[in-house]
Protein backbone atom coordinates (compact mmCIF):
# COMPACT_ATOMS: atom_id res chain seq x y z
CA UNK A 1 0.00 0.00 0.00
CA UNK A 2 1.39 3.17 -0.99
CA UNK A 3 1.61 6.45 1.41
CA UNK A 4 -1.47 7.76 -0.30
CA UNK A 5 -3.79 4.55 0.35
CA UNK A 6 -2.56 4.40 3.62
CA UNK A 7 -3.98 8.38 4.24
CA UNK A 8 -7.19 8.05 2.36
CA UNK A 9 -7.59 4.47 4.15
CA UNK A 10 -6.53 5.13 7.22
CA UNK A 11 -9.42 8.40 6.63
CA UNK A 12 -11.64 6.04 5.72
CA UNK A 13 -11.72 3.69 8.76
CA UNK A 14 -11.88 6.21 11.21
CA UNK A 15 -14.12 9.05 10.81
CA UNK A 16 -13.59 10.42 7.43
CA UNK A 17 -13.04 13.98 9.06
CA UNK A 18 -11.21 12.85 12.25
CA UNK A 19 -9.28 15.25 14.17
CA UNK A 20 -5.77 14.57 12.99
CA UNK A 21 -3.62 13.82 15.96
CA UNK A 22 -1.13 16.60 15.98
CA UNK A 23 -3.48 19.37 15.61
CA UNK A 24 -5.34 18.57 18.41
CA UNK A 25 -6.82 21.62 20.20
CA UNK A 26 -6.31 21.12 23.21
CA UNK A 27 -2.70 20.75 22.68
CA UNK A 28 -2.58 24.34 22.09
CA UNK A 29 -3.77 27.66 25.00
CA UNK A 30 -6.88 29.32 22.74
CA UNK A 31 -6.66 32.99 23.63
CA UNK A 32 -10.00 34.43 23.53
CA UNK A 33 -9.20 37.38 21.07
CA UNK A 34 -6.89 38.42 18.60
CA UNK A 35 -4.87 41.38 18.11
CA UNK A 36 -5.10 42.21 14.19
CA UNK A 37 -3.66 44.58 12.01
CA UNK A 38 -4.56 45.21 8.21
CA UNK A 39 -2.42 46.43 5.15
CA UNK A 40 -4.31 47.87 2.19
CA UNK A 41 -8.04 48.30 2.77
CA UNK A 42 -8.74 48.38 -1.53
CA UNK A 43 -11.59 46.15 -2.65
CA UNK A 44 -10.88 42.93 -1.49
CA UNK A 45 -9.17 43.98 1.77
CA UNK A 46 -12.95 45.40 2.73
CA UNK A 47 -14.05 42.23 2.57
CA UNK A 48 -11.69 40.96 5.40
CA UNK A 49 -12.51 44.13 7.07
CA UNK A 50 -16.65 43.21 7.05
CA UNK A 51 -15.67 39.48 8.39
CA UNK A 52 -13.25 40.92 10.67
CA UNK A 53 -15.44 43.12 12.38
CA UNK A 54 -18.39 40.77 12.51
CA UNK A 55 -16.20 38.53 15.07
CA UNK A 56 -16.24 38.72 18.75
CA UNK A 57 -12.94 37.14 18.62
CA UNK A 58 -11.39 39.69 17.15
CA UNK A 59 -9.80 43.11 18.18
CA UNK A 60 -9.14 45.07 14.92
CA UNK A 61 -6.02 47.64 16.28
CA UNK A 62 -5.40 49.40 12.96
CA UNK A 63 -5.44 49.12 9.26
CA UNK A 64 -3.39 51.00 6.77
CA UNK A 65 -4.07 52.09 2.93
CA UNK A 66 -1.94 54.71 0.85
CA UNK A 67 -5.73 55.73 -0.92
CA UNK A 68 -8.00 57.82 0.69
CA UNK A 69 -11.04 56.75 -1.20
CA UNK A 70 -10.29 53.31 0.15
CA UNK A 71 -9.54 54.36 3.46
CA UNK A 72 -13.13 56.69 3.27
CA UNK A 73 -15.12 53.38 2.14
CA UNK A 74 -13.59 51.47 4.81
CA UNK A 75 -14.23 53.54 7.82
CA UNK A 76 -17.83 53.56 6.50
CA UNK A 77 -18.04 49.97 6.94
CA UNK A 78 -16.09 50.24 10.39
CA UNK A 79 -18.62 52.71 11.81
CA UNK A 80 -21.68 50.80 10.66
CA UNK A 81 -20.44 48.00 12.17
CA UNK A 82 -20.34 49.66 16.03
CA UNK A 83 -17.27 48.45 16.92
CA UNK A 84 -14.12 50.78 17.68
CA UNK A 85 -12.25 53.00 14.86
CA UNK A 86 -8.99 51.39 14.62
CA UNK A 87 -5.90 53.45 14.19
CA UNK A 88 -5.46 54.50 10.67
CA UNK A 89 -1.67 54.58 8.79
CA UNK A 90 -2.11 56.24 5.91
CA UNK A 91 0.16 59.70 4.31
CA UNK A 92 2.98 57.07 2.38
CA UNK A 93 3.73 53.91 0.95
CA UNK A 94 5.78 53.39 3.66
CA UNK A 95 2.96 53.80 6.22
CA UNK A 96 2.45 50.28 7.26
CA UNK A 97 6.38 49.75 8.43
CA UNK A 98 5.22 51.90 11.42
CA UNK A 99 1.87 50.30 11.95
CA UNK A 100 3.63 47.23 12.65
CA UNK A 101 5.72 49.12 15.51
CA UNK A 102 2.63 48.51 17.23
CA UNK A 103 2.87 46.33 20.46
CA UNK A 104 0.89 42.89 20.44
CA UNK A 105 -0.12 42.39 17.13
CA UNK A 106 -0.78 39.06 16.53
CA UNK A 107 -2.35 38.63 13.50
CA UNK A 108 -1.69 40.85 10.05
CA UNK A 109 -4.08 40.32 6.66
CA UNK A 110 -2.67 41.64 3.23
CA UNK A 111 -4.63 43.03 0.59
CA UNK A 112 -2.34 45.02 -1.70
CA UNK A 113 -1.24 44.26 -4.85
CA UNK A 114 0.60 41.25 -5.76
CA UNK A 115 4.21 43.23 -5.87
CA UNK A 116 3.91 44.25 -2.36
CA UNK A 117 3.04 41.30 -0.51
CA UNK A 118 6.37 39.64 -0.45
CA UNK A 119 7.97 42.88 1.29
CA UNK A 120 5.05 43.72 3.39
CA UNK A 121 5.08 39.75 4.48
CA UNK A 122 8.56 39.98 4.96
CA UNK A 123 8.05 42.90 7.29
CA UNK A 124 5.14 42.04 9.76
CA UNK A 125 7.62 38.47 10.17
CA UNK A 126 10.44 40.99 10.93
CA UNK A 127 8.23 42.53 13.67
CA UNK A 128 7.52 39.70 15.44
CA UNK A 129 3.63 39.00 13.83
CA UNK A 130 3.32 34.97 14.08
CA UNK A 131 -0.01 34.51 12.16
CA UNK A 132 0.13 36.78 8.27
CA UNK A 133 -2.90 36.39 5.81
CA UNK A 134 -1.97 37.54 2.71
CA UNK A 135 -3.75 37.72 -0.48
CA UNK A 136 -3.59 35.24 -3.11
CA UNK A 137 -0.16 35.43 -4.67
CA UNK A 138 3.24 35.45 -2.94
CA UNK A 139 5.60 37.02 -4.95
CA UNK A 140 6.71 37.89 -8.06
CA UNK A 141 9.66 35.46 -8.61
CA UNK A 142 10.91 32.63 -7.60
CA UNK A 143 13.62 33.59 -5.22
CA UNK A 144 10.44 35.90 -3.87
CA UNK A 145 8.92 32.55 -2.90
CA UNK A 146 12.17 31.40 -1.75
CA UNK A 147 12.71 34.09 0.55
CA UNK A 148 9.15 34.33 2.10
CA UNK A 149 9.32 30.55 2.89
CA UNK A 150 13.02 31.17 4.24
CA UNK A 151 11.63 33.92 6.72
CA UNK A 152 8.85 31.73 7.64
CA UNK A 153 11.07 28.98 8.57
CA UNK A 154 13.36 31.66 10.76
CA UNK A 155 11.04 33.86 12.18
CA UNK A 156 8.65 30.50 13.00
CA UNK A 157 5.22 32.51 11.77
CA UNK A 158 2.56 31.03 9.75
CA UNK A 159 2.17 32.33 6.68
CA UNK A 160 -1.50 31.09 5.05
CA UNK A 161 -2.51 32.71 1.51
CA UNK A 162 -6.52 33.41 2.08
CA UNK A 163 -7.25 31.08 -0.89
CA UNK A 164 -10.78 31.25 -0.52
CA UNK A 165 -11.67 28.72 -3.72
CA UNK A 166 -10.57 25.83 -0.89
CA UNK A 167 -13.76 26.39 1.15
CA UNK A 168 -15.94 26.62 -2.07
CA UNK A 169 -18.90 23.94 -0.96
CA UNK A 170 -19.10 21.82 -4.23
CA UNK A 171 -14.97 22.38 -3.77
CA UNK A 172 -15.01 21.01 -0.30
CA UNK A 173 -17.78 18.21 -0.98
CA UNK A 174 -15.98 17.43 -3.65
CA UNK A 175 -12.57 16.65 -1.62
CA UNK A 176 -14.83 15.03 0.77
CA UNK A 177 -15.46 12.52 -2.25
CA UNK A 178 -11.64 12.03 -3.06
CA UNK A 179 -10.79 11.31 0.53
CA UNK A 180 -14.04 8.84 1.23
CA UNK A 181 -12.88 7.25 -2.28
CA UNK A 182 -15.63 7.25 -4.35
CA UNK A 183 -13.91 8.10 -7.40
CA UNK A 184 -11.41 5.80 -6.95
CA UNK A 185 -7.67 6.62 -6.92
CA UNK A 186 -7.26 9.72 -8.76
CA UNK A 187 -5.45 10.16 -11.56
CA UNK A 188 -6.11 13.93 -13.55
CA UNK A 189 -7.58 17.26 -12.24
CA UNK A 190 -8.21 20.45 -14.22
CA UNK A 191 -9.29 23.78 -12.76
CA UNK A 192 -8.26 27.18 -13.95
CA UNK A 193 -8.79 31.01 -13.44
CA UNK A 194 -11.50 31.41 -16.48
CA UNK A 195 -13.07 35.18 -15.69
CA UNK A 196 -13.64 38.09 -18.23
CA UNK A 197 -11.34 40.46 -16.26
CA UNK A 198 -11.76 43.01 -18.90
CA UNK A 199 -14.23 45.05 -16.98
CA UNK A 200 -11.49 44.81 -14.27
CA UNK A 201 -8.75 45.65 -15.95
CA UNK A 202 -9.62 48.73 -17.49
CA UNK A 203 -12.21 51.58 -15.91
CA UNK A 204 -12.54 55.48 -15.75
CA UNK A 205 -10.20 55.94 -12.92
CA UNK A 206 -13.36 56.30 -10.74
CA UNK A 207 -15.56 53.50 -11.05
CA UNK A 208 -14.13 49.44 -10.28
CA UNK A 209 -15.79 47.94 -12.89
CA UNK A 210 -17.39 48.45 -16.61
CA UNK A 211 -16.63 51.77 -17.41
CA UNK A 212 -13.84 53.43 -19.56
CA UNK A 213 -10.51 51.77 -20.73
CA UNK A 214 -7.94 53.38 -18.47
CA UNK A 215 -5.46 51.40 -16.32
CA UNK A 216 -2.17 52.40 -14.31
CA UNK A 217 -2.25 55.71 -12.85
CA UNK A 218 -5.34 56.55 -14.73
CA UNK A 219 -7.32 53.39 -13.01
CA UNK A 220 -9.06 52.80 -10.20
CA UNK A 221 -8.44 49.67 -7.77
CA UNK A 222 -6.62 46.59 -9.77
CA UNK A 223 -6.94 48.60 -13.07
CA UNK A 224 -4.45 50.48 -11.27
CA UNK A 225 -1.75 47.43 -10.94
CA UNK A 226 -2.96 44.17 -12.24
CA UNK A 227 -3.33 45.58 -15.84
CA UNK A 228 0.73 46.31 -15.86
CA UNK A 229 1.10 42.75 -15.27
CA UNK A 230 -0.44 41.65 -18.76
CA UNK A 231 1.55 44.30 -20.17
CA UNK A 232 4.79 43.18 -19.24
CA UNK A 233 3.89 39.38 -18.39
CA UNK A 234 3.02 36.34 -20.30
CA UNK A 235 2.65 33.09 -18.02
CA UNK A 236 -0.54 31.84 -15.94
CA UNK A 237 -0.66 34.86 -13.59
CA UNK A 238 -3.51 33.56 -11.31
CA UNK A 239 -3.27 30.19 -10.92
CA UNK A 240 -4.10 29.30 -6.48
CA UNK A 241 -7.79 29.61 -7.64
CA UNK A 242 -7.39 26.49 -9.56
CA UNK A 243 -4.95 25.04 -8.28
CA UNK A 244 -5.56 25.34 -4.20
CA UNK A 245 -8.33 22.93 -4.07
CA UNK A 246 -6.66 20.67 -6.66
CA UNK A 247 -3.22 20.39 -4.19
CA UNK A 248 -5.66 19.88 -1.48
CA UNK A 249 -7.07 16.21 -2.60
CA UNK A 250 -3.80 15.14 -4.18
CA UNK A 251 -1.77 15.72 -0.34
CA UNK A 252 0.52 18.21 -2.41
CA UNK A 253 3.52 19.00 0.29
CA UNK A 254 2.18 16.30 2.31
CA UNK A 255 2.76 13.01 0.79
CA UNK A 256 3.27 14.12 -3.40
CA UNK A 257 4.59 17.50 -4.33
CA UNK A 258 4.62 19.22 -8.36
CA UNK A 259 7.86 18.26 -10.51
CA UNK A 260 7.51 20.22 -13.18
CA UNK A 261 5.23 21.89 -15.42
CA UNK A 262 5.25 23.26 -19.00
CA UNK A 263 3.15 26.48 -20.16
CA UNK A 264 1.70 27.45 -23.72
CA UNK A 265 0.14 30.81 -24.55
CA UNK A 266 -2.14 31.90 -27.31
CA UNK A 267 -1.93 34.78 -29.45
CA UNK A 268 -2.92 38.25 -27.32
CA UNK A 269 -6.26 39.88 -28.76
CA UNK A 270 -8.91 40.21 -26.32
CA UNK A 271 -7.85 43.37 -24.21
CA UNK A 272 -6.66 45.21 -27.50
CA UNK A 273 -9.81 44.54 -28.80
CA UNK A 274 -11.68 45.99 -26.06
CA UNK A 275 -9.80 49.27 -25.53
CA UNK A 276 -10.55 49.90 -29.23
CA UNK A 277 -14.18 48.89 -28.93
CA UNK A 278 -14.62 50.95 -26.06
CA UNK A 279 -12.44 54.03 -26.54
CA UNK A 280 -11.55 54.03 -29.78
CA UNK A 281 -8.59 53.33 -32.13
CA UNK A 282 -7.59 56.41 -31.31
CA UNK A 283 -7.47 55.83 -27.64
CA UNK A 284 -3.99 56.10 -26.22
CA UNK A 285 -4.20 52.94 -24.84
CA UNK A 286 -4.45 51.17 -28.38
CA UNK A 287 -1.05 51.42 -28.95
CA UNK A 288 -0.29 49.16 -25.85
CA UNK A 289 1.31 45.89 -26.64
CA UNK A 290 -0.10 43.00 -24.02
CA UNK A 291 2.18 40.08 -23.82
CA UNK A 292 -0.13 38.20 -21.70
CA UNK A 293 -1.27 35.64 -24.07
CA UNK A 294 -5.62 35.35 -23.73
CA UNK A 295 -5.72 31.73 -22.89
CA UNK A 296 -2.60 30.15 -21.39
CA UNK A 297 -2.39 26.33 -20.42
CA UNK A 298 -0.52 24.80 -18.03
CA UNK A 299 0.39 21.20 -17.64
CA UNK A 300 1.66 20.10 -14.30
CA UNK A 301 3.25 16.66 -13.55
CA UNK A 302 3.18 15.29 -9.52
CA UNK A 303 5.13 12.67 -8.04
CA UNK A 304 2.37 10.24 -7.18
CA UNK A 305 1.94 9.99 -10.90
CA UNK A 306 -1.38 12.52 -11.34
CA UNK A 307 -1.49 15.03 -13.84
CA UNK A 308 -2.83 18.62 -13.33
CA UNK A 309 -4.13 21.06 -16.10
CA UNK A 310 -4.47 24.40 -15.42
CA UNK A 311 -6.07 27.58 -17.67
CA UNK A 312 -5.43 31.35 -17.35
CA UNK A 313 -8.40 33.20 -19.05
CA UNK A 314 -9.16 36.23 -18.17
CA UNK A 315 -8.87 38.79 -21.58
CA UNK A 316 -12.08 37.23 -23.46
CA UNK A 317 -15.70 37.27 -23.67
CA UNK A 318 -16.81 34.29 -20.98
CA UNK A 319 -19.01 33.33 -17.95
CA UNK A 320 -17.34 33.11 -14.94
CA UNK A 321 -15.98 29.23 -14.16
CA UNK A 322 -12.65 27.82 -13.04
CA UNK A 323 -13.28 24.30 -14.83
CA UNK A 324 -12.63 22.16 -12.23
CA UNK A 325 -12.61 18.59 -13.29
CA UNK A 326 -11.41 16.10 -10.47
CA UNK A 327 -11.08 12.26 -12.04
CA UNK A 328 -9.99 9.35 -10.50
CA UNK A 329 -10.32 5.30 -11.52
CA UNK A 330 -13.94 5.29 -10.80
CA UNK A 331 -15.51 8.65 -12.10
CA UNK A 332 -15.04 12.26 -11.77
CA UNK A 333 -16.93 15.93 -11.25
CA UNK A 334 -16.83 18.19 -14.06
CA UNK A 335 -17.86 21.76 -12.66
CA UNK A 336 -18.84 23.26 -15.44
CA UNK A 337 -21.43 20.83 -16.60
CA UNK A 338 -22.35 20.51 -13.27
CA UNK A 339 -21.60 16.36 -13.50
CA UNK A 340 -20.67 13.58 -11.64
CA UNK A 341 -20.22 9.73 -12.89
CA UNK A 342 -19.25 7.37 -10.81
CA UNK A 343 -19.23 3.46 -12.27
CA UNK A 344 -21.58 1.10 -11.16
CA UNK A 345 -23.63 3.83 -9.51
CA UNK A 346 -24.26 6.36 -12.05
CA UNK A 347 -26.58 4.82 -15.02
CA UNK A 348 -23.64 3.63 -17.70
CA UNK A 349 -22.00 6.39 -20.08
CA UNK A 350 -24.55 8.96 -18.41
CA UNK A 351 -23.79 11.98 -16.59
CA UNK A 352 -25.60 12.17 -13.13
CA UNK A 353 -26.61 15.81 -11.81
CA UNK A 354 -24.06 16.93 -9.55
CA UNK A 355 -25.89 18.43 -7.17
CA UNK A 356 -27.48 15.11 -5.55
CA UNK A 357 -23.85 14.30 -4.79
CA UNK A 358 -22.46 17.31 -3.33
CA UNK A 359 -25.39 17.64 -1.06
CA UNK A 360 -24.79 13.77 0.10
CA UNK A 361 -21.53 14.74 0.44
CA UNK A 362 -21.41 18.25 1.82
CA UNK A 363 -18.36 19.18 4.17
CA UNK A 364 -18.52 18.97 7.65
CA UNK A 365 -17.70 22.65 7.48
CA UNK A 366 -20.10 23.96 5.71
CA UNK A 367 -22.60 21.84 7.20
CA UNK A 368 -22.00 23.68 11.06
CA UNK A 369 -21.22 27.10 9.46
CA UNK A 370 -23.07 27.18 6.41
CA UNK A 371 -25.69 30.08 7.63
CA UNK A 372 -22.42 32.56 9.21
CA UNK A 373 -21.26 32.48 6.01
CA UNK A 374 -23.97 33.53 4.69
CA UNK A 375 -24.04 37.11 2.85
CA UNK A 376 -19.58 36.57 2.93
CA UNK A 377 -17.98 36.95 -0.14
CA UNK A 378 -18.15 34.66 -2.85
CA UNK A 379 -21.02 33.13 -2.04
CA UNK A 380 -19.76 32.20 1.56
CA UNK A 381 -16.40 31.04 0.97
CA UNK A 382 -14.29 33.85 2.03
CA UNK A 383 -16.04 33.68 5.45
CA UNK A 384 -13.80 30.28 5.72
CA UNK A 385 -10.68 31.22 4.99
CA UNK A 386 -10.44 33.92 7.20
CA UNK A 387 -12.52 31.33 10.12
CA UNK A 388 -9.28 29.22 9.55
CA UNK A 389 -7.02 31.91 9.66
CA UNK A 390 -8.23 33.94 13.12
CA UNK A 391 -9.11 29.95 14.65
CA UNK A 392 -5.54 28.78 13.62
CA UNK A 393 -4.16 31.89 15.55
CA UNK A 394 -6.23 31.89 18.41
CA UNK A 395 -5.06 28.31 19.52
CA UNK A 396 -1.60 28.98 18.42
CA UNK A 397 -1.52 26.12 16.12
CA UNK A 398 -0.40 26.12 12.15
CA UNK A 399 -2.83 27.47 9.97
CA UNK A 400 -4.24 24.33 7.56
CA UNK A 401 -2.93 25.97 4.51
CA UNK A 402 0.69 26.90 5.10
CA UNK A 403 3.81 28.65 3.53
CA UNK A 404 4.82 26.10 1.00
CA UNK A 405 1.05 25.69 -0.32
CA UNK A 406 1.42 29.34 -0.72
CA UNK A 407 5.12 29.51 -2.24
CA UNK A 408 4.39 26.14 -4.22
CA UNK A 409 1.03 26.93 -6.14
CA UNK A 410 2.20 31.36 -6.36
CA UNK A 411 5.57 29.66 -7.76
CA UNK A 412 3.40 28.08 -11.19
CA UNK A 413 3.63 31.75 -12.15
CA UNK A 414 6.98 32.40 -12.86
CA UNK A 415 7.79 28.98 -13.47
CA UNK A 416 4.93 28.82 -16.50
CA UNK A 417 6.62 32.67 -18.00
CA UNK A 418 9.79 30.67 -17.89
CA UNK A 419 8.57 27.69 -19.85
CA UNK A 420 6.69 29.90 -22.17
CA UNK A 421 10.10 32.11 -22.48
CA UNK A 422 11.71 29.18 -23.47
CA UNK A 423 9.63 27.68 -26.14
CA UNK A 424 7.70 26.14 -23.71
CA UNK A 425 9.88 23.89 -22.12
CA UNK A 426 8.97 21.67 -19.53
CA UNK A 427 10.65 23.01 -16.03
CA UNK A 428 11.35 21.64 -12.88
CA UNK A 429 9.55 22.73 -9.74
CA UNK A 430 11.23 23.90 -6.60
CA UNK A 431 11.03 21.51 -3.47
CA UNK A 432 10.21 24.47 -0.92
CA UNK A 433 9.62 22.12 1.86
CA UNK A 434 13.84 20.63 1.53
CA UNK A 435 12.28 17.07 1.17
CA UNK A 436 9.63 17.54 4.37
CA UNK A 437 7.24 16.56 1.78
CA UNK A 438 7.55 12.94 2.03
CA UNK A 439 6.84 12.89 6.15
CA UNK A 440 4.17 15.71 6.44
CA UNK A 441 0.56 14.94 7.00
CA UNK A 442 -2.51 16.50 5.33
CA UNK A 443 -3.72 18.94 7.87
CA UNK A 444 -6.65 21.04 5.84
CA UNK A 445 -10.20 20.56 6.77
CA UNK A 446 -10.31 17.11 8.19
CA UNK A 447 -12.69 18.29 10.58
CA UNK A 448 -15.95 20.71 10.81
CA UNK A 449 -13.80 23.32 13.75
CA UNK A 450 -12.22 25.12 10.94
N1 LIG B 1 -9.35 35.75 -3.23
C1 LIG B 1 -10.17 36.47 -3.99
O1 LIG B 1 -11.26 36.07 -4.30
C2 LIG B 1 -9.71 37.83 -4.42
C3 LIG B 1 -10.60 38.73 -5.00
C4 LIG B 1 -10.12 39.99 -5.35
C5 LIG B 1 -8.80 40.32 -5.14
N2 LIG B 1 -7.97 39.41 -4.59
C6 LIG B 1 -6.56 39.72 -4.31
O2 LIG B 1 -6.52 40.70 -3.27
C7 LIG B 1 -5.41 41.56 -3.47
C8 LIG B 1 -5.88 43.00 -3.52
O3 LIG B 1 -6.78 43.15 -4.60
P1 LIG B 1 -7.93 44.24 -4.59
O4 LIG B 1 -8.95 43.79 -5.55
O5 LIG B 1 -8.35 44.59 -3.22
O6 LIG B 1 -7.13 45.48 -5.21
P2 LIG B 1 -7.36 47.02 -4.86
O7 LIG B 1 -6.51 47.78 -5.80
O8 LIG B 1 -8.81 47.32 -4.79
O9 LIG B 1 -6.77 47.15 -3.39
C9 LIG B 1 -5.40 47.18 -3.11
C10 LIG B 1 -5.22 48.18 -2.00
O10 LIG B 1 -3.84 48.21 -1.60
C11 LIG B 1 -3.54 49.56 -1.31
N3 LIG B 1 -2.09 49.79 -1.31
C12 LIG B 1 -1.27 49.91 -2.37
N4 LIG B 1 -0.01 50.19 -1.94
C13 LIG B 1 -0.08 50.23 -0.59
C14 LIG B 1 0.90 50.48 0.42
N5 LIG B 1 2.19 50.72 0.12
N6 LIG B 1 0.49 50.47 1.71
C15 LIG B 1 -0.80 50.23 2.02
N7 LIG B 1 -1.78 49.99 1.12
C16 LIG B 1 -1.39 49.99 -0.18
C17 LIG B 1 -4.25 50.31 -2.42
O11 LIG B 1 -4.35 51.69 -2.15
C18 LIG B 1 -5.57 49.61 -2.46
O12 LIG B 1 -6.51 50.17 -1.58
C19 LIG B 1 -4.71 41.05 -4.72
O13 LIG B 1 -3.75 40.13 -4.36
C20 LIG B 1 -5.82 40.35 -5.46
O14 LIG B 1 -5.36 39.37 -6.37
C21 LIG B 1 -8.40 38.16 -4.22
Amino acid sequence: MNRRQFVRNAGLTTAAFATIPDQSIFASTASTKVKVVMIGVGLRGQNHLSLLLNRDDVDLVAICDVDDKMLTMSKAIIAKSGKPMPKIFKGDENAWKKMLELKDIKAVVISTPWELHKPMILGAIGAGIKYIGTEVILGINLQDHWDVVHAAEAGDAQVMMLENVCYRRDVLAALNMVRQGVFGEMIHFQGGYQHDLREVKFNDGINPYGHGVEFGEKGFSEAKWRTNHSVYRNGDLYPTHGIGPIAQCIDINRGNRFLKLNSFATKSRGLHNYIVEKGGTTHPNAKVNFRLGDIVTTTIDCANGETIILQHDTNLPRPYSLGFRFQGTKGLWMDVNKSIYVEGVSKPHAWDNAKDWLDKYDHPLWKKYGNDAQGAGHGGMDFFVINAFIESAKRNLPTPLDVYDAAAWSAITPLSEQSIELGNETVEFPDFTGGKWMSRKPIFAFNDEY
